[in-house]
């Protein structure tokens, strides 16, 4: 038997990321973020790149690995240092909020058990703000 089973009820999923859905939900949790940061023109002017499809990869790889799926994005970009790589982006109360408000609209399209969705929204707000670097 696998050490990190749950012995009382193997079927049980160990990660925030298998009870979820897996891969499908973080790639349709991310479009539907994405397709809001590209409709957000206060948001669009914080991300330099033209073409959002990077970025949208960026964050999708990021967070299966965050929930305890595949580890890519680290193998792919190193540590995350997540405040380090927010640096050079506008990252103020109305683009933290902008950000927030498009992550909440995403995770409305999965609903989720209530108890994963807070989890998961909890985890948001509280990043998002840390990520905070420029005042007003
Ligand atoms: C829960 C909070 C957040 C998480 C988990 C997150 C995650 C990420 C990740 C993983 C990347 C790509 C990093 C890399 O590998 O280079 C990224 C890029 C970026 N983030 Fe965030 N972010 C958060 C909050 C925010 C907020 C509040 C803003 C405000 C506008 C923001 C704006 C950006 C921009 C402009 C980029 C560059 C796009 C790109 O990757 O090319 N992020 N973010």
């Amino acid at each position: 038997m696998h050490p990190q089973e749950d012995v009382t009820n193997p079927d049980r999923p160990s990660t925030v990321y298998e009870a979820i859905g897996g891969e499908p939900t973080f790639t349709k949790l991310v479009d539907a973020f994405y397709a809001g940061v590209a409709a957000d023109p206060v948001l669009r002017a914080v991300y330099p790149e033209d073409d959002l499809g990077p970025a949208a990869e960026r964050l999708r790889l990021f967070l299966i690995q965050y929930w305890g799926g595949p580890t890519t994005y680290s193998d792919t970009r190193g540590h995350p240092r997540l405040r380090m790589r927010h640096a050079p982006f506008v990252v103020n109360v109305a683009t933290r909020d902008a950000w927030l408000r498009h992550m909440r609209a995403a995770l409305d399209t999965l609903d989720l058990p209530s108890e994963y969705d807070a989890t998961m929204w909890q985890y948001f707000t509280r990043a998002a703000d840390s990520m905070r670097n420029t005042p007003g």
